[in-house]
C-alpha cells in the first residue's frame, strides 16, 4: 500500500531521514517512493503506522494514500470517481492543510466542504468534525494535493512536557527532547537493542532511548552530569546504565547504535582539550565498541568538519545535516556506519 507521511517543517532534511532510519532500524520492509515539501510517500504494510506513531520526533501523522491529484482542475472530478465505500457506516471528517504557499488559488476550506459533500453523497456516512471514526486528510504541497486516510498521529505535546527546563536537573548544554529523539532514531536502532550516548550530559538522549524501549547506556566525564542524568531519568520513572568515564577510553562492550552530542568547546567542559582532539580520539575508540555495519549519529560545530575526521578513521559517511543554531553556531549532524565490507 502507498502511505503518505506528513513531516514537520522544522528542518529540511532530518524528518525524511528519520522515517528511513526508524524503518530500517526496525527492519521493516518498505521503500521510499517520493518526497515533497513536508510530505513523503512510501510503500509498505500497516505495521508501519504503530512504529512511526511510537517513535517519530519530526513525524506528524500519516496513513493510506487514497489519491494524489497533481492538476487542480481534476480535483473534484477525480474525487467523485474514488471508491469511498471503506467509509460506509463510519463517521468521518475532512481536514485540508496547505504547506507554505502552494496552490494559493485553491481555498482549503472550500476543498474540505466539497470533498465532504462528495463523500457523503457516495456513502451516506455521517460527518463528525469533533471526533470522527476516520479523518480524511488533504495536504496541499509542491506536488499537488495528497488525500489520505489518517491512520496515525504522533503525540507532539509530550516533547514540550520533557523539555530540558522541566526536568529535575538542568544544564544549558542539553538539546530539546524532540531533537534528542531524532538523534537516537538516526542511528537506526531497533527496540531491545543496546544504545550508547558516551557524552550523555543531563541524559536527554537516554530518556528518549528508554522511552523507545532500547537498552540505554550513558557515560560522561563529569560526575555532576552522571548524577544529574540519574535524577532526570528517575523523574520520568526510567533507569539507564550510567558510567563515569572518558569517552576516549570507554569501559563498555559492543553496542548496536550510538547517538551523541560531544562538547562544543563553548559552554560545555572539554577539560582543557581541543574539540577536534577529543572527537578524533573518541572516533578511534568507538570503532571497537560499535558493532560492525551499525550506525552512529554525532554532531559538532560545522567548522570542526567532523565528516572528514570520521572518513579518516574508516567510517562511511551516509548523511550530513546542517543546522543553524544561532549567529555564531552552525551544527553538522552526521550519520556514519562502522563499515566493513
Ligand atoms: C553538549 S553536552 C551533552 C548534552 C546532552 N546531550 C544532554 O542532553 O544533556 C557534552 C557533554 O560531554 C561531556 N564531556 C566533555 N568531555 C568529555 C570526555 N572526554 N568524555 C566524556 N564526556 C565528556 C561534558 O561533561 C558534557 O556533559
Amino acid at each position: 500500500m502507498l502511505i503518505a507521511i506528513l513531516l514537520s517543517g522544522e528542518h529540511p532534511s532530518i524528518p525524511y531521514s528519520e522515517v528511513n532510519a526508524i524503518l530500517k532500524g526496525e527492519e521493516v520492509l518498505f521503500n521510499e517512493v517520493s518526497r515533497f515539501d513536508q510530505l513523503m510517500i512510501i510503500n509498505g504494510g500497516k505495521e508501519i503506522f504503530k512504529i512511526l506513531e511510537k517513535r517519530g520526533a519530526y513525524i506528524i501523522e500519516g496513513g493510506r494514500l487514497i489519491v494524489h491529484i497533481s492538476n487542480i482542475s481534476d480535483l473534484f472530478y477525480q474525487c467523485n470517481n474514488i471508491d469511498w465505500s471503506f467509509l460506509e457506516g463510519r463517521s468521518f471528517g475532512v481536514r485540508v492543510k496547505r504547506i507554505k504557499d502552494y496552490w494559493r488559488e485553491v481555498s482549503s476550506v472550500e476543498v474540505e466542504r466539497k470533498l465532504g459533500g462528495i463523500i457523503k453523497k457516495c456513502t451516506n456516512s455521517k460527518v463528525d468534525l469533533e471526533s470522527p471514526e476516520v479523518w480524511i486528510r488533504g495536504i496541499i504541497t509542491n506536488g499537488g494535493i495528497f488525500i489520505y486516510e489518517c491512520n496515525f498521529m504522533t503525540n507532539r505535546k509530550k516533547f514540550v512536557e520533557r523539555r530540558p527546563r522541566k526536568r529535575a536537573f538542568f544544564h544549558p548544554g542539553a538539546l530539546d527532547a524532540k531533537l534528542s529523539r531524532a538523534f537516537v532514531n538516526l542511528c537506526r536502532i531497533k527496540k531491545g537493542e543496546k544504545f550508547l550516548d558516551p557524552f550523555c550530559g543531563t541524559g536527554g538522549f537516554l530518556i528518549e532511548a528508554e522511552l523507545m524501549e532500547l537498552e540505554a547506556y550513558g557515560s560522561d566525564i563529569d560526575l555532576r552530569m552522571i548524577k544529574g542524568a540519574y535524577r532526570n531519568l528517575k523523574y520520568y520513572g526510567l533507569e539507564a546504565n550510567l558510567i563515569l568515564a572518558d569517552a576516549r577510553k570507554l569501559p563498555i562492550n559492543k553496542v548496536d547504535g550510538i547517538s551523541t552530542d560531544p562538547p562544543y568547546g563553548r559552554g560545555t567542559s572539554t577539560k582543557g582539550r581541543s574539540i577536534k582532539e577529543i572527537i578524533s580520539n573518541f572516533l578511534e575508540e568507538v570503532k571497537g565498541i560499535l558493532r560492525k555495519n551499525r550506525f552512529m549519529c554525532i554532531a559538532s560545530p560545522r567548522e570542526v568538519k567532523i565528516e572528514e575526521e570520521a572518513r579518516k578513521k574508516g567510517y562511511k559517511v551516509h548523511e550530513i545535516h546542517i543546522m543553524k543554531v544561532h549567529k555564531s553556531l552552525t551544527r553538522s549532524i552526521i550519520v556514519v556506519e562502522n563499515y566493513e565490507c
